[in-house]
């Protein structure tokens, strides 16, 4: 996903007073006040100066943050030195407490953010993004979502069915083409969401607690998806969450941040091959993995 359309469907990056695209702003009847069609797509705020995703990475390595660290203009200070890396192919999860700077750290790898300090190197200049919330535009069908970010990209239409329709399938959305976001339900609209990002085949993909507000089977169901979509695909992942247990059944490496600075308190291997089953869950080694997680994450608190 490009940083402008990133930024597109990024809350923080919303501004509701700004007109899109420079198109005329215009409300259908037929759908009441409020949102009804495209020229009332999310505004994209533009950055006072517009910045690089990030050097290119070295070979065999996705994404790298070499002593990162991000104080905020009003002096909260995020994040500190942070460094750590995501290998081509490699899943990684990220755990820590709230505000300990994680969804300010995918937002430096995918440009929406700059660094204070400290460099990012980034093997794509289009990761795909799935936010916590689906962002997706009402008054557009599960395909018109899915084909946005194509169509942002000036993809010609029938390079764009062929994306949509591939993204749709991998994603399990087959028969819901027509349907709006507001005929699905919560989980379905995430499934919109991770196939509208599947549409920029991305090397790397930026998830943040993308299932945090879902049920927990439904969450183990879509985390089912992800591994799946893992398996074909192999993307580099890095996968925010609050969950310890979806970070070691996802990943296969955990790292833990502390408290407000976020610094890496610990980067945890996790030793269990893919494809992995939801059984690998109540295996004693998965307990024991999940333990060593816990306890560096408690250390935070400490
Ligand atoms: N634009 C901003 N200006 C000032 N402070 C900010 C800004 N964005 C985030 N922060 C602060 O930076 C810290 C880290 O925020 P961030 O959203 O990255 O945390 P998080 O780990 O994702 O939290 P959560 O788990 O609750 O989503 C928080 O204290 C937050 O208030
Ligand atoms: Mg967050």
């Amino acid at each position: 996903m490009a940083a402008d359309a990133a930024m597109m469907l990024d809350a923080q990056s919303y501004d509701p007073g700004q007109r899109p695209f420079g198109r005329s702003f215009r409300r259908t009847r037929s759908e009441g006040p409020g949102v009804a069609d495209d020229s009332e797509l999310p505004a994209v705020r533009q950055p006072a100066v517009r910045h690089d995703p990030g050097a290119p990475a070295p070979a065999g390595i996705a994404l790298a943050f070499t002593g990162v660290g991000k104080i905020f203009p009003d002096g909260t200070e995020a994040l500190r030195d942070i460094s750590f890396t995501v290998g081509d192919g490699e899943f990684v999860a990220v755990v820590g407490p709230s505000g300990s700077g994680k969804s300010t750290l995918l937002r430096i790898a995918s440009a929406l953010t700059e660094p204070s300090y400290g460099t990012v190197a980034v093997s794509t200049a289009v990761p795909g993004y799935v936010f916590q919330d689906p962002t997706l535009l009402p008054w557009r069908s599960v395909e018109g979502n899915v084909g946005l970010l194509a169509q942002l990209d000036g993809v010609p239409k029938p390079e764009r069915r062929r994306l949509v329709a591939e993204a749709i399938s991998l994603a399990g959305l087959a028969g819901f083409e027509r349907h709006r976001p507001t005929a699905l339900s919560g989980g379905m609209r995430m499934r919109v969401s991770l196939a509208r990002a599947l549409t920029v085949r991305p090397s790397l993909f930026l998830f943040d607690e993308p299932f945090s507000a879902l049920d927990e089977i439904t969450r183990q169901r879509l985390g089912q998806e992800v591994l799946r979509l893992y398996g074909q695909e192999r993307f580099a992942g890095l996968f925010i969450t609050h969950s310890v247990v979806e970070s070691v059944w996802l990943a296969s490496r955990v790292v833990v941040l502390s408290t407000r600075p976020g610094r890496v308190l610990a980067e945890i291997d996790v030793p269990f091959d893919y494809p992995r089953q939801v059984e690998l869950r109540f295996d004693a080694a998965f307990g024991r993995t999940a333990r060593t997680v816990s306890e560096a994450l408690r250390e935070s608190f400490a």
